[in-house]
Protein backbone atom coordinates (compact mmCIF):
# COMPACT_ATOMS: atom_id res chain seq x y z
CA UNK A 1 0.00 0.00 0.00
CA UNK A 2 1.13 3.58 -0.60
CA UNK A 3 1.95 5.50 2.12
CA UNK A 4 -1.05 7.99 1.02
CA UNK A 5 -3.43 4.73 0.72
CA UNK A 6 -2.25 4.07 4.47
CA UNK A 7 -2.91 7.67 5.94
CA UNK A 8 -6.59 7.49 4.17
CA UNK A 9 -7.20 4.06 5.53
CA UNK A 10 -6.48 4.99 9.13
CA UNK A 11 -8.31 8.23 8.64
CA UNK A 12 -11.29 6.31 7.73
CA UNK A 13 -10.42 3.73 10.68
CA UNK A 14 -10.71 6.67 13.65
CA UNK A 15 -13.15 9.22 12.14
CA UNK A 16 -15.49 7.16 9.77
CA UNK A 17 -16.83 9.11 6.72
CA UNK A 18 -15.35 11.73 7.94
CA UNK A 19 -11.87 10.91 7.31
CA UNK A 20 -12.39 11.35 3.11
CA UNK A 21 -11.84 15.02 4.43
CA UNK A 22 -8.02 13.96 5.75
CA UNK A 23 -5.71 14.90 2.95
CA UNK A 24 -3.14 11.44 1.93
CA UNK A 25 0.22 13.58 2.01
CA UNK A 26 2.42 12.38 4.84
CA UNK A 27 5.65 13.96 5.01
CA UNK A 28 8.30 11.28 6.75
CA UNK A 29 11.50 13.50 8.16
CA UNK A 30 13.34 11.46 9.72
CA UNK A 31 11.01 10.48 12.60
CA UNK A 32 8.80 12.93 12.65
CA UNK A 33 5.21 12.07 10.27
CA UNK A 34 3.62 15.74 9.30
CA UNK A 35 -0.17 16.11 7.65
CA UNK A 36 -1.09 18.94 6.56
CA UNK A 37 -4.59 20.75 7.44
CA UNK A 38 -6.76 20.95 4.66
CA UNK A 39 -7.86 24.85 3.82
CA UNK A 40 -11.41 24.20 4.56
CA UNK A 41 -12.22 21.30 7.08
CA UNK A 42 -15.07 20.49 9.93
CA UNK A 43 -12.75 18.34 11.29
CA UNK A 44 -11.53 18.96 14.93
CA UNK A 45 -8.22 19.45 16.68
CA UNK A 46 -9.71 16.46 18.55
CA UNK A 47 -10.12 15.08 15.39
CA UNK A 48 -6.75 15.52 14.54
CA UNK A 49 -5.21 14.58 17.44
CA UNK A 50 -6.96 11.04 17.50
CA UNK A 51 -5.82 10.09 13.78
CA UNK A 52 -2.26 11.28 14.96
CA UNK A 53 -2.11 8.89 17.73
CA UNK A 54 -3.19 6.32 15.20
CA UNK A 55 -0.93 7.46 12.76
CA UNK A 56 1.94 7.45 15.61
CA UNK A 57 1.29 3.63 16.54
CA UNK A 58 0.76 2.02 13.13
CA UNK A 59 3.18 3.80 10.81
CA UNK A 60 6.89 2.16 11.64
CA UNK A 61 9.85 4.65 12.65
CA UNK A 62 6.87 7.33 13.83
CA UNK A 63 7.94 8.94 17.11
CA UNK A 64 6.18 12.23 16.65
CA UNK A 65 3.33 13.53 14.43
CA UNK A 66 2.68 17.59 13.76
CA UNK A 67 -0.57 19.11 11.54
CA UNK A 68 0.91 21.84 9.22
CA UNK A 69 -1.49 24.88 10.05
CA UNK A 70 -0.49 27.33 7.30
CA UNK A 71 1.37 27.48 3.99
CA UNK A 72 5.01 28.23 3.76
CA UNK A 73 5.50 31.59 4.08
CA UNK A 74 8.35 34.34 3.10
CA UNK A 75 11.24 35.06 3.97
CA UNK A 76 12.47 31.63 5.69
CA UNK A 77 9.75 29.36 4.30
CA UNK A 78 8.53 27.87 7.27
CA UNK A 79 5.15 26.90 8.47
CA UNK A 80 3.41 27.17 11.91
CA UNK A 81 2.42 23.49 13.31
CA UNK A 82 0.43 22.08 16.02
CA UNK A 83 1.73 19.02 17.86
CA UNK A 84 -0.96 15.87 17.53
CA UNK A 85 1.02 12.91 19.13
CA UNK A 86 3.95 10.92 20.36
CA UNK A 87 6.76 13.24 21.51
CA UNK A 88 6.41 16.61 21.55
CA UNK A 89 10.09 16.75 19.87
CA UNK A 90 10.23 19.13 16.70
CA UNK A 91 13.41 18.41 15.91
CA UNK A 92 15.00 15.33 14.49
CA UNK A 93 18.20 14.17 12.19
CA UNK A 94 16.86 14.03 8.79
CA UNK A 95 18.91 11.59 6.48
CA UNK A 96 19.15 11.59 2.58
CA UNK A 97 21.87 10.20 -0.09
CA UNK A 98 24.08 9.22 3.12
CA UNK A 99 23.63 12.29 4.72
CA UNK A 100 22.69 13.20 7.93
CA UNK A 101 20.74 16.48 8.98
CA UNK A 102 19.54 18.22 12.19
CA UNK A 103 16.26 19.99 11.39
CA UNK A 104 13.87 21.67 13.55
CA UNK A 105 10.67 21.23 11.04
CA UNK A 106 8.91 24.65 12.98
CA UNK A 107 12.10 26.97 12.49
CA UNK A 108 13.70 25.97 9.18
CA UNK A 109 12.75 24.66 5.41
CA UNK A 110 13.20 21.39 4.88
CA UNK A 111 11.00 18.60 2.66
CA UNK A 112 12.02 14.78 1.44
CA UNK A 113 10.66 16.15 -1.69
CA UNK A 114 13.69 17.95 -3.26
CA UNK A 115 16.28 14.67 -2.81
CA UNK A 116 16.34 13.90 -6.39
CA UNK A 117 16.90 17.15 -7.00
CA UNK A 118 20.33 17.85 -5.07
CA UNK A 119 20.98 14.47 -6.43
CA UNK A 120 20.88 15.59 -10.07
CA UNK A 121 22.59 19.03 -9.40
CA UNK A 122 25.14 17.08 -7.51
CA UNK A 123 25.70 14.62 -10.47
CA UNK A 124 26.30 18.00 -12.64
CA UNK A 125 28.55 19.65 -10.20
CA UNK A 126 32.99 18.85 -11.32
CA UNK A 127 35.36 17.78 -9.06
CA UNK A 128 37.28 20.69 -7.97
CA UNK A 129 34.39 23.72 -9.11
CA UNK A 130 33.74 25.91 -6.57
CA UNK A 131 29.72 26.61 -5.87
CA UNK A 132 27.64 29.14 -4.37
CA UNK A 133 24.72 27.89 -2.64
CA UNK A 134 22.63 31.45 -2.44
CA UNK A 135 19.35 30.03 -0.23
CA UNK A 136 20.99 26.85 1.54
CA UNK A 137 18.97 26.29 4.54
CA UNK A 138 19.99 23.58 7.04
CA UNK A 139 22.55 22.93 4.11
CA UNK A 140 21.56 20.15 2.86
CA UNK A 141 21.87 20.77 -1.11
CA UNK A 142 25.38 21.92 -0.09
CA UNK A 143 26.08 18.82 1.99
CA UNK A 144 25.05 16.54 -0.54
CA UNK A 145 27.23 18.20 -3.47
CA UNK A 146 30.39 18.25 -1.04
CA UNK A 147 29.65 14.60 0.14
CA UNK A 148 28.45 13.47 -4.15
CA UNK A 149 30.95 15.54 -6.31
CA UNK A 150 34.11 16.50 -4.30
CA UNK A 151 34.17 20.49 -5.38
CA UNK A 152 36.58 22.51 -4.12
CA UNK A 153 34.19 24.68 -1.74
CA UNK A 154 30.49 25.21 -1.68
CA UNK A 155 29.76 28.53 -0.25
CA UNK A 156 26.72 27.66 1.72
CA UNK A 157 24.17 31.34 2.47
CA UNK A 158 21.15 31.38 4.48
CA UNK A 159 19.10 34.55 6.49
CA UNK A 160 17.57 32.87 8.95
CA UNK A 161 19.97 32.47 11.69
CA UNK A 162 18.28 28.51 12.87
CA UNK A 163 19.26 27.47 9.71
CA UNK A 164 22.74 28.70 9.71
CA UNK A 165 22.99 27.23 12.92
CA UNK A 166 21.93 23.85 11.83
CA UNK A 167 23.74 24.11 8.60
CA UNK A 168 27.40 24.38 10.68
CA UNK A 169 26.21 21.63 12.73
CA UNK A 170 25.05 19.90 9.83
CA UNK A 171 28.64 20.47 8.30
CA UNK A 172 30.27 19.11 11.06
CA UNK A 173 28.30 15.88 11.80
CA UNK A 174 29.07 15.22 7.87
CA UNK A 175 32.85 15.47 7.93
CA UNK A 176 32.60 18.43 5.01
CA UNK A 177 33.98 21.13 7.39
CA UNK A 178 37.02 21.76 5.01
CA UNK A 179 34.52 22.13 1.61
CA UNK A 180 30.76 23.95 2.56
CA UNK A 181 31.52 27.05 4.06
CA UNK A 182 28.89 28.45 5.84
CA UNK A 183 27.45 32.54 5.63
CA UNK A 184 24.94 33.98 7.84
CA UNK A 185 22.96 36.80 5.79
CA UNK A 186 21.11 37.98 2.92
CA UNK A 187 22.41 36.43 -0.20
CA UNK A 188 22.90 39.86 -2.12
CA UNK A 189 25.04 41.49 0.35
CA UNK A 190 26.48 38.20 1.40
CA UNK A 191 27.98 38.05 -2.33
CA UNK A 192 28.67 41.57 -2.99
CA UNK A 193 30.82 41.92 0.72
CA UNK A 194 32.69 38.31 0.31
CA UNK A 195 31.60 36.26 -2.99
CA UNK A 196 32.47 38.51 -5.95
CA UNK A 197 33.87 36.70 -9.22
CA UNK A 198 34.10 33.19 -7.16
CA UNK A 199 32.21 30.41 -8.40
CA UNK A 200 31.80 28.01 -11.53
CA UNK A 201 28.64 27.40 -10.35
CA UNK A 202 25.27 29.32 -8.67
CA UNK A 203 22.15 27.50 -7.06
CA UNK A 204 19.23 29.65 -6.22
CA UNK A 205 16.33 27.23 -4.59
CA UNK A 206 13.91 29.79 -3.68
CA UNK A 207 11.62 30.85 -6.96
CA UNK A 208 10.08 34.11 -4.64
CA UNK A 209 13.84 35.53 -5.41
CA UNK A 210 15.58 33.78 -8.01
CA UNK A 211 14.50 36.14 -10.74
CA UNK A 212 15.46 39.47 -8.33
CA UNK A 213 18.69 38.21 -7.07
CA UNK A 214 19.92 37.26 -10.60
CA UNK A 215 22.60 40.16 -10.79
CA UNK A 216 23.79 38.77 -7.70
CA UNK A 217 24.28 34.98 -8.73
CA UNK A 218 25.62 36.53 -12.26
CA UNK A 219 28.56 38.48 -9.89
CA UNK A 220 29.50 35.47 -8.00
CA UNK A 221 30.82 33.88 -11.35
CA UNK A 222 34.24 33.76 -11.82
CA UNK A 223 34.77 33.60 -15.54
CA UNK A 224 32.42 35.04 -18.04
CA UNK A 225 31.06 31.45 -18.60
CA UNK A 226 29.34 29.59 -15.59
CA UNK A 227 26.08 27.64 -14.50
CA UNK A 228 23.45 28.62 -12.90
CA UNK A 229 20.64 26.81 -11.65
CA UNK A 230 17.12 28.67 -11.72
CA UNK A 231 13.93 27.94 -9.70
CA UNK A 232 10.93 29.29 -10.36
CA UNK A 233 6.93 28.35 -9.85
CA UNK A 234 5.24 27.81 -12.90
CA UNK A 235 1.33 27.83 -13.90
CA UNK A 236 1.42 24.66 -15.62
CA UNK A 237 -0.57 23.63 -19.02
CA UNK A 238 -1.30 20.00 -20.80
CA UNK A 239 0.75 20.24 -23.49
CA UNK A 240 3.78 21.60 -21.09
CA UNK A 241 4.55 24.51 -22.56
CA UNK A 242 5.40 26.23 -18.95
CA UNK A 243 9.00 24.30 -19.32
CA UNK A 244 9.53 26.27 -22.09
CA UNK A 245 8.36 29.53 -20.68
CA UNK A 246 10.57 29.07 -17.89
CA UNK A 247 13.63 29.33 -20.04
CA UNK A 248 12.51 32.64 -21.98
CA UNK A 249 11.83 34.34 -18.36
CA UNK A 250 15.14 33.49 -17.25
CA UNK A 251 17.11 33.91 -20.61
CA UNK A 252 15.21 37.30 -20.94
CA UNK A 253 16.06 38.54 -17.10
CA UNK A 254 19.66 37.09 -17.68
CA UNK A 255 20.08 39.32 -21.51
CA UNK A 256 18.80 42.48 -19.55
CA UNK A 257 21.65 41.89 -17.28
CA UNK A 258 24.44 42.02 -20.50
CA UNK A 259 24.80 37.71 -20.30
CA UNK A 260 23.55 35.20 -22.78
CA UNK A 261 22.20 31.85 -22.32
CA UNK A 262 23.31 29.58 -24.89
CA UNK A 263 22.03 26.29 -23.62
CA UNK A 264 19.14 25.79 -20.74
CA UNK A 265 17.03 23.12 -20.14
CA UNK A 266 14.12 22.79 -17.52
CA UNK A 267 12.06 20.44 -15.62
CA UNK A 268 9.69 19.84 -13.36
CA UNK A 269 11.20 19.79 -9.20
CA UNK A 270 7.97 19.57 -7.85
CA UNK A 271 4.14 20.06 -7.66
CA UNK A 272 3.48 23.21 -5.11
CA UNK A 273 -0.02 23.95 -5.04
CA UNK A 274 -3.19 22.95 -7.64
CA UNK A 275 -1.80 23.70 -11.35
CA UNK A 276 1.39 25.42 -9.78
CA UNK A 277 5.11 23.65 -10.39
CA UNK A 278 8.45 24.50 -8.79
CA UNK A 279 10.60 24.40 -11.84
CA UNK A 280 14.59 24.31 -12.10
CA UNK A 281 16.41 26.08 -15.15
CA UNK A 282 19.77 24.99 -15.63
CA UNK A 283 21.71 27.54 -17.77
CA UNK A 284 24.87 27.51 -19.03
CA UNK A 285 25.79 31.73 -19.08
CA UNK A 286 28.21 34.16 -20.59
CA UNK A 287 29.15 37.54 -20.63
CA UNK A 288 28.34 39.14 -23.79
CA UNK A 289 30.67 41.73 -25.36
C1 LIG B 1 13.42 26.79 -0.05
S1 LIG B 1 14.55 27.07 1.24
C2 LIG B 1 16.06 26.32 0.74
C3 LIG B 1 15.99 24.87 0.59
C4 LIG B 1 17.32 24.18 0.58
N1 LIG B 1 18.16 24.68 -0.46
C5 LIG B 1 17.11 22.68 0.43
O1 LIG B 1 17.31 22.17 -0.67
O2 LIG B 1 16.70 22.03 1.40
C6 LIG B 1 14.95 28.74 1.01
C7 LIG B 1 15.88 29.31 2.06
O3 LIG B 1 16.22 30.64 1.66
C8 LIG B 1 16.39 31.41 2.82
N2 LIG B 1 16.30 32.84 2.45
C9 LIG B 1 15.19 33.59 2.26
N3 LIG B 1 15.52 34.84 1.87
C10 LIG B 1 16.89 34.87 1.81
C11 LIG B 1 17.84 35.87 1.46
N4 LIG B 1 17.45 37.09 1.10
N5 LIG B 1 19.15 35.56 1.49
C12 LIG B 1 19.56 34.31 1.87
N6 LIG B 1 18.70 33.32 2.22
C13 LIG B 1 17.38 33.59 2.17
C14 LIG B 1 15.32 30.91 3.77
O4 LIG B 1 15.65 31.20 5.11
C15 LIG B 1 15.30 29.40 3.45
O5 LIG B 1 16.09 28.68 4.35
Amino acid sequence: MTRGKIVKSIAREVLGSRGVEVWSRLELIGDIAVIKKPIKTSLTLEDFKALGEALARKIPGVKSVWLAVSPVASPYKTRSYVHLAGEERAWTIYREHGCSFKVDITRVFVTPRLGYEHLRVASLTGRGEVVVNMFAGVGVFSIVIAKISKPRAVHSIDINVDAYNLMVENVKINGVEDIVIPHLGDAARVVEEKLVGVADRVLMPLPDLALEYAPYALKALKGPRGFIHFYLHMGMDKKREFLGKAVDIVKSKVESLGWSIPNANSRVVRKVGPGLAQVAVDALVEKTG
